[in-house]
């Protein structure tokens, strides 16, 4: 006999799939504190549990909703919480792999089984009922007073059953397996985290319920007139008092509305009522279209401006509060996001509505995903093989009955990285049946027969542009990302003229893992380019970091568990806590619909939203000399989606350091930000003034033997050298500069899986241990001349470098020169040429608390990530330049630093600078935060210039302008301590 978790149907006993509604039927929720009792296999505790008078003395007290591994689990009867959060019994992270044999659709015998058990009360007046439950991982099987009503699979979809209650105590059974079939099925990158993970509740169904509703909303942007038709399983009446609406269930009503979008969210409020029930309705009205290979919602084009977002609380995993869906479509909002992918699942049903209120484009996924068997080679796949037809179509429908009413939601998703089967054309051809009024996509099957967009994962920038110009090749091979092109197939591609017709979506790119991702502007701009382009999803929203034992956030190598997926879990644009990174405020810039160009002569300002004007909006400008405000003022400009203006720029004042910028705020209030929020900015920065010349004053042995080139001490106006180094330069304490050639590699400087993988390579060729030699110290006229060279041990490639120092007081001026020689371009990496990550002087300082500069800021900006950061003047304590990536690695540069003012020293030039109370190798030798320790001075970097970030870590190889070219180096900075 078939054991039912293993079973190829999806479930038994249910009622069929129905719209998510909000209703006035009398609810009783069944969240709350339920007996828990975990047990090793699927048998559980055996059936004594569903008895009506079983007692419950010693078992565990479970919070409902939540997943019984991050919960600490306290015994019902009192005494110590226990939990199993860090450990192999725990929330568990294994990226692509299955946790569990490909033995379809058999699970191991150890098989982790909760059975959970409530007891409530319901009133001697209610009717039947309906228990639903939005979600439990991974299977289910539910007995109430002692009978059994079914068991479902699908964690991430809700289901319902007829539940005969009775008056008074009633007594809830329900068995939660931590493995199932559908296991196989939800092979999604982020922890296993088994548990009734979303709301359990009691919804009394009157005499004449409405089971189901499907609101039709179209929207004619020739005419402006709005069509609207409920349809409803039972006889039922329509009202929107604001359009006047009173209709019957499935007439047609049509008249002048206002449109849906993301950035005009209009909402009709109203009701569906039939003789028993009540359902509030939110109408939006909106047609979504593809016309001429274009994506367009209300017959204008859409870029969607997205980011895939997973559910995760850093405490109670996928289970969130409202308070926290809200936070993150604030904090969405807030960042010029305007669409959110629900990778990999249908999120809980408020997060949608939240969509709809807001003012969010919606892709909406099914839960379903089979990469695991990437590792068979694809053999056996379910979409592929008929017996698992049932099982996906139960999904797919789930997915679409639930959701079907959202404005919000403008594409469905059938699926994440599962390959290719036949299962795909019948989910497609049954989507077209129910709702036809949304195009369909699935990125993985390269032939696109069955999606409405050609997509693919983490192109290139030229890849990207290729596809923007209809122009990318033929035929493409599948690998882990499916970015690949096949350039050795001379076959010719049979779906290669439909591809090229439709629209392309770019699914998943820039990979936000650590310090990164870099190129958002970039990926924006091609985007912005090209119609055939509707937009793109960054990956991703959040980390996916669990508050550890010991502080900070585990991530899957924090677990002792194979197969692991290790960091690739903290790969977000905000931190695990919801605290934005820094890539926010370069994605706010990238994402930014309206643009602003600020010339000495004029301003121009762009509008690239789909539809909204700048009714919202003010402009105000300021002109800044440093820190120093010295004009400012404010416009109204009424630009029309789509259209630029321009205005004279206001008069260009006498000063230093001149700034002119130009921001666009909110008027007022919004939902998600109050008025002033900064939507949009733009900066005009006056070049430098020509540097002030330099006295010199001869520097001086102090040495007793001046004919030695080295051992001596040097004074060159208020400076003090030791063996060609400084080591004082006023009353500052200061030594270095050694040159740094190298950085704490990031979590994209890995690579992924071999490919890019510059950590092993730096490490190979020795970059991170390079070892100088001083080879002379000469005074050459008024100059100090330094010289050495850096290589690594074992190695004969190096950097010969010249310091040349010169200066009066307390003022110097430092020229440095690098030329590489010896065998950098043949090493054993790959016969890779070594790329180096930057090209600096590392000096410490004695103490400092604090920065001030003038150049980008305040946040950390690269070479490929410093759009998002305005020129300034700003000050940052030491302490809060450091980034708090969970895993250390370089943080906190900043570039195109003009002059900066450290521990009492001023360095000016054109420059990069990080300080930090520990080393590079501090950085890249700890594995979690709390080993970085204050080393009791300051390092500080001031670099010619370091490589960009870039998104390697599952991405392309960083762009070649974003690299440091090996070559002939050569520059200057000042410092001095005033
Ligand atoms: C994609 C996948 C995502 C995530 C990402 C890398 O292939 O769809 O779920 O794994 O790569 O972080």
């Amino acid at each position: 006999m078939t054991n039912y978790w293993e079973s190829f149907a999806p479930g038994e006993g249910r009622r069929p799939p129905r719209a998510d509604a909000v209703t006035d039927a009398r609810t009783i929720s069944l969240n709350g504190v339920w007996a828990f009792r975990l047990s090793p296999t699927a048998h559980g505790t055996g059936d004594a549990f569903i008895a009506d008078d079983f007692d419950p003395a010693g078992w565990d007290a479970m919070p409902v909703p939540s997943h019984w591994v991050l919960e600490e689990f306290t015994p019902l009867a009192g005494g110590e919480a226990r939990s199993m959060r860090g450990t192999g019994e725990g929330p568990l992270y294994t990226n692509t792999a299955y946790p569990i044999p490909i033995d379809p659709p058999f699970v191991p015998h150890e098989n982790p089984t909760g059975d959970y058990r409530l007891e409530f009360d319901v009133p001697a007046d209610f009717g039947d009922a309906v228990l639903r439950f939005q979600g439990v991982d991974s299977c289910a099987k539910v007995w109430l007073n002692g009978t059994e009503l079914g068991w479902s699979m699908g964690s991430r979809l809700p289901f319902e059953f007829d539940a005969p209650v009775r008056p008074g105590r009633n007594v809830l059974a329900v068995r939660v397996h931590r493995f199932s079939s559908g296991t196989y099925l939800e092979d999604q990158d982020m922890w296993w985290l088994p548990g009734i993970f979303r709301d359990v509740e009691l919804i009394e169904r009157p005499r004449v319920a409405i089971d189901d509703h499907f609101v039709h909303a179209d929207y004619d942007h020739v005419t402006g007139t709005g069509t609207l038709r409920v349809d409803a399983s039972t006889p039922s009446e329509v009202s929107i008092p604001e359009l006047g609406i009173r209709i019957a269930a499935g007439e047609s009503w049509s008249g002048s509305v206002d449109p849906w979008s993301a950035e005009s969210p209009r909402l009709y409020r109203g009701t569906l009522a039939s003789e028993g029930e009540t359902i509030s309705l939110a109408v939006g009205f909106r047609r979504v279209s593809i016309d001429d290979g274009v994506f367009r919602v209300n017959g204008r084009p859409v870029k969607l401006r997205g980011v895939n977002r997973h559910e995760h609380h850093s405490d109670h995993g996928r289970t969130l509060s409202l308070d926290d869906m809200r936070r993150d479509i604030e904090l969405m909002k807030r960042a010029n996001v305007d669409a959110v992918r629900t990778a990999h699942y249908p999120p809980h049903p408020d997060f949608l509505r939240l969509c709809d209120e807001y003012g969010l484009w919606v892709l909406l996924e099914n839960d379903l995903e089979t990469h695991g068997f990437i590792y068979e080679g694809w053999e056996n796949n379910p979409p592929a093989l008929p017996e698992w037809r049932e099982a996906i179509m139960d999904r797919m429908r789930r997915t679409l009955e639930r959701d079907k009413n959202h404005p919000s939601i403008v594409i469905w998703s059938m699926a994440n990285e599962s390959m290719t089967g036949d299962g795909f054309a019948e989910m497609r051809a049954w989507i077209d049946e129910r709702d036809g009024s949304r195009p369909v996509i699935y990125e993985r099957d390269p032939s696109y027969r069955d999606s409405d967009f050609y997509s693919v994962m983490y192109p290139s920038l030229e890849v990207l542009e290729q596809i923007g110009r209809r122009e990318e090749p033929g035929s493409r091979k599948v690998g882990m990302h499916g970015m690949e092109f096949d350039s050795s197939s001379s076959e010719p591609d049979p779906f290669d003229e439909r591809r090229r017709g439709l629209p392309f979506l770019l699914i998943e790119y820039a990979h936000a893992m650590g310090n990164g991702p870099g190129s958002l502007s970039d990926y924006w701009e091609i985007m912005a380019k090209h119609d055939r382009i509707c937009g793109g999803f960054v990956w991703e929203w959040i980390d996916h970091g669990f508050r550890g034992p010991e502080g900070g956030y585990l991530h899957g190598a924090d677990i002792d568990y194979e197969p692991n997926g290790g960091r690739f879990n903290l790969d977000g644009l905000v931190f695990s806590d919801r605290t934005p990174s820094p890539a926010i405020h370069e994605l706010a810039k990238a994402y930014a619909p309206i643009g602003i160009r600020v010339t000495p002569e004029e301003i121009e300002v762009s509008n690239t939203r789909h539809s909204r004007g700048t009714d919202d909006l003010s402009f105000r400008w300021s002109w800044t000399s440093g820190a120093r405000v010295v004009a400012s003022g404010s416009f109204e400009l009424a630009v029309d989606a789509g259209s630029s203006a321009a205005l004279p720029a206001p008069a260009h004042p006498e000063g230093e350091d001149l700034v002119l910028t130009v921001e666009a705020v909110l008027a007022s209030d919004e939902l998600w930000a109050r008025a002033g929020h900064e939507v949009a900015w733009g900066q005009y920065v006056a070049p430098p003034a020509a540097p002030e010349p330099l006295g010199t004053t001869p520097p001086a042995r102090e040495a007793a033997d001046p004919g030695a080139s080295r051992g001596s001490r040097i004074r060159l106006g208020d400076a003090v050298f030791e063996d060609g180094r400084l080591v004082r330069l006023g009353g500052i304490d200061i030594t270095g500069p050694v040159l740094d050639l190298h950085r704490a590699p990031t979590e994209n400087d890995h690579g992924q899986g071999g490919n890019n993988n510059l950590a092993r390579m730096w490490e190979q060729v020795g970059q991170n241990r390079l070892i100088d030699r001083i080879s002379s110290v000469d005074i050459d006229g008024d100059a100090l001349v330094v010289r050495g060279r850096a290589g690594a041990a074992t190695r004969n490639h190096a950097a010969e470098w010249e310091m040349r120092w010169r200066g009066t007081g307390g003022s110097l001026e430092l020229t440095t020169t690098v030329d590489f020689v010896g065998p950098w371009g043949d090493t054993p990496y790959q016969h890779h040429d070594v790329w180096i990550p930057r090209i600096g002087l590392l000096f410490s300082l004695g103490s400092a608390d604090s920065a001030t500069w003038f150049g980008r800021g305040p946040e950390e900006t690269y070479a490929d990530s410093r759009m998002g950061s305005r020129v300034g003047v700003w000050t940052r304590s030491v302490d809060d330049m450091q980034t708090p990536y969970e895993v250390p690695q370089e943080n906190g540069n900043h570039v195109d630093t003009r002059w900066l003012e450290i521990g009492g020293l001023r360095v000016s030039g054109d420059f990069d600078f990080t300080a930090r109370r520990w080393t590079s190798h501090d950085l890249e030798r700890a594995a979690h935060r709390r080993e970085l320790t204050d080393s009791g001075r300051v390092w500080l970097n001031i670099d010619y210039a370091q490589m960009g970030i870039g998104s390697a870590s599952v991405g392309p190889a960083l762009p070649e302008k974003y690299r440091v070219p090996r070559e002939h180096t050569s520059w200057t900075v000042r410092l001095s301590a005033p």
